[in-house]
């Protein structure tokens, strides 16, 4: 498994790849962005990626634009070494690290003048307690995908609002890239796996517990036939009221694609919720079927 540092770096390795006079035909290129911390949610992207993809390029980016002021980019961690281990066996190819000064080559105090706004959907859930989030998100997406000229990047549904505001973007900028979204992936007891996991005290890990709890709740609602979704959400704020330290930021059902509030769940119905669980904010969800 290569290291890439450089876009041009990248670039060059995925043309060679996808060259037909190759001796073995040319590949179809899988990029899993991800901003490292690597655990069983990313790995489980990779393995999608190698399963339908000839070679497989994972980004490991800890993406300043992305950041609020008052939020975690200092202290997100940081563990290359191990990452690269568990990339490379899962099937990477090349992993690609680029500095901040590679990706923002103006540098962080005169930031890029170019971003990828998609409006709208922007200020939706996450967005709504974290301005700028997506913007950042998008437009290290974009450069992401461009940068490494993919047939297929690979995401997510734990970060479900981030998964319809990159596909807008790729629908939206005619990128050439194909937007794969993959299941969420569960410690046994039911806590999405993040990598600000790592953040939560003991106490702190058991109380998070009650976002699954509440998406699991909805879920089996939903199943049994419930479809307002003014009492979907009344039945998780209960689920949370008994957890008296963690606050809740949102609980929402909106239209997967739009982000928009909907009355009555229906196929495709995101479910989400965010927490603040101590000085982490966790977040959950699931698609009411
Ligand atoms: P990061 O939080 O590192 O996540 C990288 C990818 O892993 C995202 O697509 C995310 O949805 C997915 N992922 C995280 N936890 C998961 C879980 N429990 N199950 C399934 N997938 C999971 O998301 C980002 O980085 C960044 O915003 C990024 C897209 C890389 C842009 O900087």
């Amino acid at each position: 498994m290569e290291v890439l540092r450089t876009v041009a770096e990248l670039r060059t390795w995925s043309r060679a790849q996808r060259n037909p006079a190759r001796n073995d035909g040319g590949n179809t290129i899988g990029l899993v962005p991800t901003m490292g911390a690597l655990h069983g949610g990313h790995t489980a992207l990779i393995r999608a990626a190698a399963a339908s993809c000839g070679r497989v390029a994972v980004s490991i980016f800890v993406n300043p634009t992305q950041f609020g002021p008052n939020e975690d980019y200092a202290r997100y961690p940081r563990s290359f070494e191990a990452d690269c281990a568990l990339a490379e066996a899962e099937g990477t190819d090349v992993v690609f690290s680029p500095s901040v000064e590679e990706l923002y080559p103006a540098g962080p105090n005169f930031p890029i003048a170019t971003f990828v706004e998609v409006e709208g959907l922007s200020n939706r859930l996450d967005g709504a307690s974290r301005p700028s989030h997506f913007r950042g998100v998008a437009t290290v997406v974009a450069k992401l995908l461009i940068a490494a000229e993919a047939d297929r990047s690979f995401f997510g549904q734990k970060d479900a609002a981030q998964v319809a505001v990159v596909r807008r973007m790729a629908v939206d900028l005619c990128l050439p890239t194909e937007i794969v979204v993959c299941p969420i992936v569960r410690e046994p007891d039911g806590l999405a796996l993040s990598s600000r996991n790592r953040y939560l005290n003991p106490a702190e890990r058991i109380q998070a517990l009650v976002l699954s709890r509440a998406v699991r709740h909805v879920e089996a609602l939903a199943i049994a036939g419930e479809r307002r979704t003014a009492v979907l959400i009344e039945a998780a704020r209960q689920t949370f009221a008994a957890e008296a330290e963690v606050r809740v930021d949102y609980i929402a059902a909106v239209d997967w694609t739009t982000l928009e509030p909907v009355e009555i769940a229906a196929l495709g119905t995101l479910f989400a919720v965010a927490a603040w669980v101590g000085q982490t904010r966790l977040i959950d969800n699931a698609i009411l079927g």
